[in-house]
């Protein structure tokens, strides 16, 4: 398959991480204008260590060559828990020729991972693309033997060394039937439930996914992926979950796509979102960034509040090396990270998402003066463009008490209507709101601060809230 030209990052310092001061930043969104330049990443501000405290992994693909990039491995090694390898564990890579197994580049992926604390999703054992053409060259009757012997040899190399496999990957076309490739002709629908049972003997510990695309609402294909676990589930075929790709285009997240995880929870698998990207037409803007950081917001908060999303991967550490521009020209800008490998308004976002504006950064608090009778404080910023806006909402504690719980009332403009939020719950979604904690944020110490953020639609009018009061107290806004 396509090799990729690494485009090379220009500015000489790369930057790991945002900092304690940036990811308690007053504003998710305030990354647009205000990039934090150079500082180191503080323990416990990564997206990784984020989503660990919600009980997630946060992961990225790598591919060998991505390996000779300084910026990136510096951004991957740190920010992220969990380690996809790009084409490394695809079968053209690991057996080109039958029975010639070659694990080299894999193995260096797997050993990076070690040496910074990483788990592995092993990506994919049977496939219908980057499949040598000795496998579809097979007659039919071979194909079954091939594949289990496929899969055995490389199961068992890893063996007790991978979180997951991706055992089938892209099993259906876009109307819900089976692909007609090399395992199904041979074996007709079977051949999942027989990888599945292969991989399982092989190695018991890793867990065993389906992956797809183009799942992530409810349609045919989804339909056809659900019909497909309820079945193997019922016939007691080792399944552990189901990865949703989420290769998503700006402002085109499904609107059923919470709706469709938990119908597959339901079934009893866990769900994980397995390649997450969203592109948008080049070149990228203020505007689209935003939006991208409202998008990436959403789904990380997908995830967040369906019971058994275990986690996400983006496919890609940055911009630069990511699939998207060569796969779909004219798009391209899809990741956390820009050209230079710093963050994006959606990092800032999606770390938010995860919790990272709940923290007092400082053990003496900052000293700002405290209007006399007010016990909080309030800020933000609105990044609207021509039909919505997303807005983060920073509340500070200038009192003398720590809060239990804590509910914000503030009041929208006319025509601005709440379609989501994060870090908090809003209601209702017009007129006076109140915003409620989450059970993580629900304490707010004295000078502490916590941020939440909301999308919503409007009729032009995008100003900022007013009247906010604090369990029944008047803020001051700044
Ligand atoms: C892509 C890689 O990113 C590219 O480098 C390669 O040329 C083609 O494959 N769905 C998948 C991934 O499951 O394996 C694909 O990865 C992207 C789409």
């Amino acid at each position: 398959m396509s090799v990729r030209t690494l485009r090379l990052p220009s500015p000489t310092h790369p930057r790991r991480a945002l900092g304690a001061a940036a990811a308690t930043a007053a504003v998710a969104l305030a990354a647009v204008t205000l990039l934090p330049t150079g500082q180191a990443g503080a323990a416990g501000t990564t997206l990784r260590s984020l989503a660990e405290a919600n009980g997630l992994y946060f992961g990225t693909a790598i591919s060998q060559g991505d390996l000779n990039n300084a910026p990136l491995t510096a951004v991957a090694g740190s920010q992220f828990g969990m380690l996809t390898p790009t084409n490394e564990m695809k079968w053209d890579t690991i057996e080109p020729s039958r029975g010639s197994f070659s694990y080299g580049p894999a193995d260096r992926l797997v050993s990076f991972a070690q040496t910074h604390s990483m788990r592995v999703r092993g990506h994919t054992l049977v496939w219908h693309s980057q499949l040598p053409s000795w496998v579809n060259s097979l007659p039919g009757s071979q194909v079954k033997t091939a594949m289990e012997n496929h899969i055995n040899n490389e199961v068992t190399h890893y063996k007790g060394k991978l979180y997951a496999w991706d055992v089938v990957n892209e099993p259906f076309n876009e109307d819900g039937s089976f692909r007609t490739d090399a395992f199904y002709n041979a074996m007709g629908s079977g051949y999942v439930a027989d990888a599945l049972r292969t991989a399982r003997a092989a190695d018991p510990t890793a867990k065993l996914y389906l992956n797809d695309y183009n799942i992530e609402g409810l349609n045919a294909k989804s339909d056809a992926m659900y019909n497909l676990v309820k079945s193997l589930k019922g016939q007691g075929v080792p399944l552990d979950g189901v990865g949703f790709q989420a290769h998503f285009i700006l402002g085109q997240i499904p609107s059923s796509f919470k709706a469709n995880l938990q119908r597959f929870t339901a079934l009893g698998v866990n769900v994980a979102i397995t390649e997450l990207d969203d592109r948008m037409p080049l070149p990228p803007s203020a505007d689209k960034l935003a939006r991208q950081a409202g998008d990436y917001a959403s789904v990380v908060n997908t995830c967040l509040t369906v019971s058994g999303c275990v986690g996400l991967t983006q496919w890609g550490v940055g911009d630069p090396d990511s699939w998207i521009p060569g796969t779909f020209p004219g798009y391209g800008a899809a990741t956390l990270y820009d050209a230079n490998y710093q963050p994006k308004p959606a990092y800032t976002a999606s770390a938010n998402a995860l919790g990272g504006g709940t923290t007092s950064p400082t053990p003496t608090p900052t000293p700002t003066p405290t209007p006399p009778g007010a016990s909080c404080q309030v800020s933000g910023k609105v990044s609207p463009w021509n039909t919505g806006l997303t807005e983060d909402i920073t509340i500070t504690n200038t009192g003398s008490t720590a809060l239990n719980g804590w509910a914000l009332t503030y009041t929208l403009p006319a025509g601005q209507t709440v379609t989501n939020s994060w870090n908090a719950s809003l209601t209702p979604a017009t007129g006076r709101v109140t915003a409620t904690n989450l059970s993580y944020n629900a304490t707010l110490a004295p000078g502490a601060a916590t941020s939440f953020g909301f999308q919503a639609t409007h009729t032009g009018d995008t100003a900022f809230p007013t009247s906010f009061s604090l369990n029944g107290t008047a803020c001051t806004t700044s």
